[in-house]
């Protein structure tokens, strides 16, 4: 069922053989690429006992791994229903099940129902909403502790790219588009909210980058 415009566009991109595969080659492989050093980033940091808001968690792969690393609790928010459910029959593959509150809508939308979390993840989940500073405003003043991003850097040959992926989008009359919002106002915004930045890793198009808290949360 679809709730909004964004998450009817999510649930036609973000669909059930997508799922399928994005599962099927984390069970074969384990976390790839940027989303296994956001793990290693987290995990090093420490998440014993932390509780989780997983925003766009897709099929789950850092809630999973972070809950056998040690975190206590987990909610992700998904505006796909394909990805969420494909989560959640990995959550319960791994005995993880009743950690897991799974919640299917726009972030920004159910923001003001959504309890703050130890360990805020944003993992690929930027460049696929329009409204970068409401999304990431409100997910950096839920982070209690530590908020971990991977999006894309801003380079020119980044936002060609991206250019080109939306015309494509375009062309086959999808209504789906994905941005490459500036690093600077992204990180202008996790800043206002009380955050300093801990670590930044660039590998290829995206950014890995983890702040923790040191002042008050924002509103
Ligand atoms: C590119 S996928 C990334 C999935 C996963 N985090 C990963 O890195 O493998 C983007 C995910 O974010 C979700 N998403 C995008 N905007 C969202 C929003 N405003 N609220 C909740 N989920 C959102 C999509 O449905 C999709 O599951």
């Amino acid at each position: 069922m679809s709730c909004c415009p964004h998450c009817r566009d999510a649930n036609s991109f973000f669909g059930q053989r997508d799922a399928a595969q994005r599962l099927a080659r984390y069970q074969r492989r384990g976390p790839e690429g940027t989303t296994r050093l956001l793990v290693e980033a987290l995990c090093a940091a420490g998440v014993t006992d932390a509780t989780l808001l997983d925003i766009g968690g897709g099929v789950g792969v850092v809630h999973h791994e972070l809950l056998r690393a040690g975190a206590a609790r987990a909610v992700d928010i998904d505006a796909s229903t394909a990805y969420l459910a494909t989560a959640r029959t990995e959550s319960q593959r791994q005995g993880h099940a009743d950690q897991v509150t799974y919640v299917h809508g726009d972030f920004v939308a159910l923001a003001a129902t959504v309890a703050p979390a130890t360990v805020v993840i944003l993992d690929r989940v930027v460049c696929c909403y329009p409204a970068m500073a409401a999304l990431v405003a409100v997910a950096a003043a839920r982070a209690e502790r530590r908020l971990g991003l991977v999006y894309p850097h801003d380079a020119w040959w980044v936002r060609l790219g991206m250019r080109l992926l939306n015309t494509g989008l375009a062309l086959q009359r999808t209504s789906f588009r994905v941005f490459c919002h500036p690093t600077a106002a992204v990180d202008a915004q996790i800043r206002q909210a009380g955050l300093t930045q801990r670590l930044r890793r660039t590998r290829g198009m995206w950014q890995v980058v983890i702040y923790e808290r040191t002042g008050a949360p924002g509103p």
